[in-house]
């Protein structure tokens, strides 16, 4: 079945929904989701069905791709690709207990939607001179967005809709598995967890309602009280206002991404349909990814309070990191956006965001310029040390020279003086660098048991291998039961053996990779894949190759350890090592004459 799936969707045409491909060559190319880069080195193989990023060395088949660029599981993936493709799988694919969980979860995603159902009728059921109704009124919320975000009301009591979801027939267990009732602390029983509270349902990308956010109606504390953490609502993985947002995200081309369930309300009822929320947590990776479907292009537009500055560095840091264009809406001290809208307009809000957002650098400038005494020599020193990372990180000259003058025009310095010291420092960069490769190399050298990479001839045996399975009894004889010591082809070459028994063809590459037990293996096979396999050369040359290499590392060890006995005097030994060290010499010089 998963077979099947595969070959009914192409993983170019798959790709092509999240990246942009052009073909070269026999491959398509495009800019790799994984990690950022200028130039594409992100390449699909429609023959393989494979991906392979030579930036980053990430790769893998069509599930491999979807898994990584939506942050989902295997089985997920399988289910996505079905839906795409229009096959509907079949119910008995799933064990009894995927039936059960799945079921489970059901009932759950049920409650919670009755529950919203619930709160909302409560809310519209309220005459204009009622609490919530005048709270609303006086936060000048109206009536299309309190629709359109499904807002409701908890009434204040302690068994309001638990009697109600009990009289619909749910179990207590299911209830409160929901996240909608707390056990009594004194005797049996259950009482509702959220009373007297305005309810913001909480809606995931699929369209469901996943858990609540409710707010009090006064200044009373907890000012607002969220779901508890389950496997359906887990906040950092959410986005308040994204299903809403979604399509406006796309059209637009970016994304707002402010802290506030009442700051999303206002920023959509404005027109501002690009707005989402993080929730109340700081932005995570998982959000960052999620947001990253829709658009690369965000602008954060937290409060101006030290806690939201906190959240809005962290927040750029974790979009950059993943490829996204960032800026920044700075909001006049105090205000929120949703105090900005009511206060000043839509078009303060908008002026903001449009033109007057910060890109990253720039932003970073202004806080360290108010944070250092610009006066001086040293303050100046400081802030440009502190943002030359960031300038360093620009790989396009023009927009690194447009900082560049920013920095120097904001500092009252020379823009000669901040390029001498980014040059100083990539200087440094890279012989800090040169070392790092060159203990790697030692490191490699003396750890023989998991060397850290392939060598290069041993990807070319992998590829072989690959190719053709039944080679795999003489390399065996050849190099040991053990081909590779590395653990990645390990890894591959146990599973390719345990195929092998079990069908009579080798198995599609694609097919290989979704049965690898970790990314690196995957990794590793998507490189060797990549490769020209007439490079190589012939099995017999290979075999002589990577005997020699191994025969080499052998000969380097005999020698270390008789420089190293040499202080000791141990004679003994050092007569025996130099017996091996020759005897490991002379077969080493016979295979090296022995090609043909
Ligand atoms: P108001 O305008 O005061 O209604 O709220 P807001 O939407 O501006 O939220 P605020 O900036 O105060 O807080 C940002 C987000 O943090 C909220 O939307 C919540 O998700 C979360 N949050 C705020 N206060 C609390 C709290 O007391 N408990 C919990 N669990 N979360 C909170
Ligand atoms: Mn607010």
């Amino acid at each position: 079945m998963i077979e099947e799936i595969r070959s009914a969707a192409d993983i170019v045409a798959v790709v092509s929904d999240y990246i942009e491909l052009k073909k070269r060559g026999r491959n398509f190319w495009g800019r790799c989701p994984f990690h950022t880069e200028n130039t594409p080195s992100f390449s699909v193989s429609s023959d393989k069905q494979m991906f392979y990023c030579f930036g980053c060395g990430t790769g893998g088949s069509v599930y491999t791709f979807l898994m990584k660029v939506r942050n989902i599981s295997f089985v997920e993936a399988v289910n996505l690709l079905a839906d795409r493709s229009g096959i509907s799988l079949p119910e008995k694919e799933q064990s009894p207990e995927e039936k059960l969980a799945r079921k489970k979860q059901q009932r759950l995603l049920d409650i919670l939607a009755i529950a919203a159902d619930y709160y909302q009728k409560n809310l519209s059921m309220q005459s204009d001179t009622a609490p919530a109704i005048t709270y609303l009124k006086q936060r000048g919320v109206n009536g299309r967005v309190i629709k359109e975000f499904k807002l409701g009301l908890a009434m204040e009591g302690w068994d309001y809709l638990n009697g109600f979801l009990f009289q619909k027939g749910f179990a207590q267990q299911e209830i409160h598995a929901a996240g909608l009732v707390l056990p009594r602390e004194k005797g049996d029983g259950f009482y509702d967890r959220f009373r007297g509270r305005l309810m913001f349902p909480i809606i995931d990308h699929r369209q469901r309602i996943v858990g609540f956010g409710g707010r009090v109606l006064d200044t009373s504390l907890p000012k607002y009280l969220n779901s508890p953490e389950t496997q359906l609502f887990q906040k950092g993985k959410l986005l308040y206002g994204l299903s809403s947002a979604a399509v406006a995200i796309r059209q637009t081309g970016y994304a707002i991404i402010v802290e506030g369930y009442m700051d999303a309300i206002a920023a959509h009822q404005y027109g501002f349909a690009n707005t989402v929320a993080s929730l109340g947590t700081s932005l995570t990776k998982e959000q960052v990814q999620l947001l990253k479907r829709f658009s690369r292009e965000v602008v954060i537009a937290y409060d101006a309070d030290a806690a939201g500055e906190k959240a809005t560095l962290r927040g750029l840091e974790l979009l950059q990191e993943a490829g996204c264009r960032v800026k920044v809406a700075v909001m006049p001290a105090k205000l929120d956006p949703d105090d900005l809208i009511r206060k000043h307009g839509a078009s303060a809000f908008k002026e903001l965001v449009e033109q007057r957002a910060l890109p990253l650098i720039a932003y970073k400038l202004e806080k360290e310029i108010a944070a250092h005494k610009i006066g001086t020599i040293e303050g100046k020193v400081d802030v440009v040390n502190r943002l030359l990372p960031d300038l360093e990180r620009l790989d396009n000259s023009i927009e690194r020279g447009q900082y560049i003058k920013l920095v120097a025009a904001r500092l009252d310095l020379a823009e000669e003086a901040i390029y001498s010291e980014l040059r100083r420092r990539s200087g440094q960069m890279q012989k800090n660098g040169t070392n790092r490769d060159k203990k790697e190399i030692l490191r490699h050298n003396m750890d023989d048991d998991c060397p850290v990479a392939l060598l290069s001839v041993e990807e070319y045996l992998l590829l072989r291998l690959l190719e053709e399975p039944e080679a795999l009894d003489q390399v065996q004889d050849e190099l040991g039961q053990d081909v590779f010591l590395h653990e990645a082809a390990r890894d591959i070459v146990q599973v390719l053996q345990e195929w092998m028994g079990l069908n009579p063809d080798p198995p599609s590459p694609a097919a290989l990779a979704d049965l690898l037990p970790s990314g690196a293996a995957r990794d590793l096979l998507a490189r060797v894949m990549s490769k020209d396999k007439a490079l190589g050369g012939s099995l017999q040359d290979l075999l002589r190759q990577i005997k020699i290499s191994r025969l080499n590392k052998q000969v380097e060890e005999r020698q270390r350890r008789i420089r190293e006995i040499e202080n000791v005097g141990d004679l003994e030994l050092q007569r025996q090592l130099i017996v091996e060290l020759t005897a490991l010499q002379r077969e080493k010089e016979f295979l090296k004459r022995s090609k043909q």
